[in-house]
């Protein structure tokens, strides 16, 4: 391994791996894998790339023909990926999204293969593999960072019903919270979210509209805060942070969105989206290159890059 303490020089066998997005200028990712990848000692580099969805298929067929070692997919790219890849792992089944891209090649045995099995020559076909680590990142920070050990029976309002909204609705339900509250701009978004959890988990209570109860997490999954001037991603005279004993930004740049303020000043636990950041990002370098992801590290880089 080389010095942990910075990264290898780029030459003819560096590999490559990157985040697509639209757009992707903000995304902390490079900051946070590069790191990740010099403490590893590897020989790769993690770069970022503003993808039109128009072009998303033809950049995975570049990155692979290129050999990358892997992928990451943001907005708006996780869903359509589904139907670009040509393998599904369990977990990307399982939340009808793709956030992570593993190509792999078959060795002598006719195994299937991570490319970072492969320093040398790589056997053609190569085969892009899609998994899910959003879902499970979500849960990890919530436990470490919100001190919510149990999700189990925890009353919860989401915001959003987009992309981010569905994966995370669909874990708070596989995770058995209490009542589930759903609230979405475009309230059919909502809807839709609420019958596919009736359907595979039918044990799941699930409202539409706002909770007139205390309840134990909210969560902004919408994209508002994002922006300095804009509101707060729920409706003031519908919903008191008074009734939360935890949120959860989803946003991680800036790093205090103004939802995070006003739930700090109504004395509610705070996190922001770092913590799922991290934790989607050290599972993808893990399913890549097969090693323990350097956490801390990892962390400390991801800070840097958001606090300054
Ligand atoms: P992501 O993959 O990050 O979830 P997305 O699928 O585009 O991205 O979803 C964005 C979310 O932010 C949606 O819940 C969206 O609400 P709509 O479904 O009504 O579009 C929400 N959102 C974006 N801009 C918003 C705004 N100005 N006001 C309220 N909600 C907004």
């Amino acid at each position: 391994m080389s010095d942990a303490a910075g990264p290898t020089e780029i030459n003819a066998s560096t590999r490559y791996c990157a985040v697509l997005g639209h757009p992707i200028k903000h995304s902390a990712s490079p900051d946070l894998q590069n790191a990740g990848l010099a403490a590893l000692g590897l020989n790769w580099r993690y770069l970022a790339f503003d993808v039109h969805p128009d072009h998303l298929r033809a950049a995975i067929n570049g990155a692979k023909g290129m050999k990358f070692i892997g992928l990451n997919l943001t907005v708006p790219h996780k869903r359509l990926a589904l139907e670009m890849v040509d393998e599904l792992d369990e977990s990307a089944k399982m939340w009808g999204a793709v956030n992570t891209i593993r190509f792999e090649a078959r060795d002598a045995q006719g195994q299937w293969l991570p490319l970072a099995r492969f320093p040398d020559d790589v056997p053609d076909p190569i085969r892009a593999r899609g998994f899910n680590t959003d879902a499970d990142a979500l849960v990890r920070a919530l436990r470490e960072d919100l001190d919510l050990q149990l999700l189990r029976g925890a009353g919860a309002l989401l915001l959003g019903a987009g992309g981010a909204g569905r994966v995370t609705a669909l874990k708070l339900a596989s995770e058995g919270v209490g009542t589930l509250f759903l609230v979405n701009r475009t309230a059919r978004k909502a809807a839709e979210v609420a019958a596919e959890i009736r359907q595979r988990f039918p044990r799941q209570e699930v409202v539409v509209g706002y909770p007139t109860n205390r309840v134990d997490l909210v969560i902004n999954a919408t994209s508002l805060g994002l922006k300095p001037e804009d509101p707060l991603p729920f409706d003031p005279k519908q919903f008191s942070l008074r009734l939360a004993r935890a949120v959860y930004d989803m946003i991680y740049r800036p790093a205090e969105t103004p939802l995070l303020k006003a739930a700090k000043a109504a004395a509610c636990r705070t996190a922001n989206g770092i913590g799922m950041l991290l934790h989607q990002g050290a599972k993808a370098l893990e399913i890549w290159s097969e090693k323990t992801a350097p956490i801390v590290v990892m962390r400390r880089a991801l800070e840097k890059s958001v606090y300054g």
